[in-house]
């Protein structure tokens, strides 16, 4: 078998942001890497970190989660001290030891090379990929790079192998980002999960969205996992724009699609233990299925552990997974929050309920339930009666109506493609 090729990128990551998975990307795949490791500095040699390290920590495991082949590592978080690359590299060869390391920078941390320690140590065991940075100064663009390198083949005579990341120029900075942050506004290049967690934290200068943030935060990065941390995080996303969108209370919306899976990864059997020791009592087919059923125990665990009271948020976490006759717009808006966040898979009705649910909770609701509705009867599973009910419920509504001959003309045209 042959080596593993490391790829790493070392940084405060304060936050980690777009421009940073981006090269990460470009390194990957140019230097043929099996993955990149995000390493973040517990204290960075010549920088004042502003953010506590855990925070940094968990903004880079949502950023990555959905990412192939870009991982975060927190070798150096753990470490005491200032982090240097060279114990960096040698605390990795311990724990790769057949790996060859790849160690990706920009243009502007290659300027300063010569001034990093132990770099006759660095040089032998890493080969340099230099990322072209588009402002970060003089000499840092793609030519100026190439010059740069020209003259300092000294560098090349010490051993130093050193290659350049072709990828589009860029100047995304987490000083940046910072900065636009901090003025209340959301940066464009701020992957949305971790302008998220920002949000409800109040990180960078931010006001905190939800005055219980950092404790939900804590409990729900404890007790759910990554991908799922990441997906709650997503819906609450998603959720605050749709409440905007359609003049629903967004704090509701947010807090609900913050809790709404806080019981998703607890066994089926405490799911079923919290319904019995508190006298809720779902049907059958809720009741032996973990699916369905963590929307009862969520809304139970919200009141109880969260500390929510209010019976709107409790009940659109109750109803998120079955649907309701009657459900209110705060409960549409949840419910489809969490099927259109943007880190969902691919299926088939997604990009139609994308795009309807803006313009209409009402109609992106009945096409999203029609969905589930075909997806289960296809793969003979029972569909809930709850569901069932609420579709039929939907089709009564005047937009759904209004809606019908519409309908009735595109599916005669349909050539059999699913919505
Ligand atoms: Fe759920
Ligand atoms: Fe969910």
């Amino acid at each position: 078998m042959g080596r593993d090729r490391i790829g790493i990128m070392g940084g405060t990551f304060d936050p980690v942001h777009s421009g940073h998975i981006q090269l990460a990307a470009y390194a990957r795949e140019s230097a043929k890497l099996d993955r990149v490791l995000l390493v973040p500095d517990g204290v960075a040699p010549h920088k004042l970190i502003l953010t506590d390290k855990e925070d940094r920590w968990r903004m880079l495991e949502i950023a990555c989660c959905q990412e192939k082949g870009i991982e975060p590592c927190r070798i150096a978080l753990d470490r005491e001290g200032v982090s240097y690359p060279h114990e960096t590299i040698a605390m990795l060869e311990e724990a790769y030891p057949k790996a060859d390391f790849f160690y990706i920078i920009g243009a502007d941390a290659m300027m300063h090379l010569s001034h990093w320690r132990s770099l006759d140590y660095l040089l032998k065991k890493c080969t340099f990929l230099v990322a072209p940075r588009a402002s970060s100064g003089e000499g840092t663009s793609r030519e100026a790079l190439k010059a740069f390198l020209e003259e300092r083949r000294h560098l090349t005579e010490m051993g130093a192998h050193i290659q350049t990341i072709d990828m589009p120029l860029t100047d995304i900075s987490s000083t940046l980002i910072r900065a636009v942050l901090a003025k209340g506004e959301e940066p464009r290049l701020l992957p949305p999960v971790v302008a998220e967690y920002c949000g409800v934290l109040g990180l960078y200068g931010q006001t905190a969205r939800i005055p219980q943030g950092r404790v939900w935060m804590e409990r729900l990065h404890a007790d759910l996992t990554v991908k799922r941390f990441s997906h709650t995080l997503a819906v609450a996303y998603t959720a605050r724009n749709l409440a905007r969108n359609h003049h629903v209370d967004v704090y509701k919306a947010e807090a609900a699609a913050l809790l709404h899976d806080c019981a998703k990864c607890l066994p089926l059997s405490e799911m079923q233990k919290i319904c019995h020791d508190n006298a809720l009592t779902p049907d059958a087919l809720t009741f032996s299925s973990g699916n369905l059923l963590h929307s009862i125990a969520g809304s139970y665990l919200a009141r109880s552990l969260y500390g929510v009271e209010d019976p709107d948020i409790l009940r659109a976490i109750y109803c998120h997974t079955t649907g309701k006759v009657g459900m209110t717009a705060l409960d549409m808006v949840v419910y489809l929050a969490d099927k259109i966040e943007p880190t969902r898979a691919p299926y088939p009705t997604l990009s139609k309920v994308r795009m309807l649910a803006p313009l209409s909770l009402q109609r992106a609701l009945l096409v999203s339930m029609e969905g589930t509705q075909a997806y289960v009867r296809h793969g003979n599973h029972p569909l809930h009666p709850q569901t069932e009910r609420t579709i039929q419920w939907l089709r009564t509504l005047p937009e759904n109506k209004r809606d019908e001959p519409r309908k009735a003309k595109s599916t005669s045209n349909d050539k059999g493609g699913s919505l």
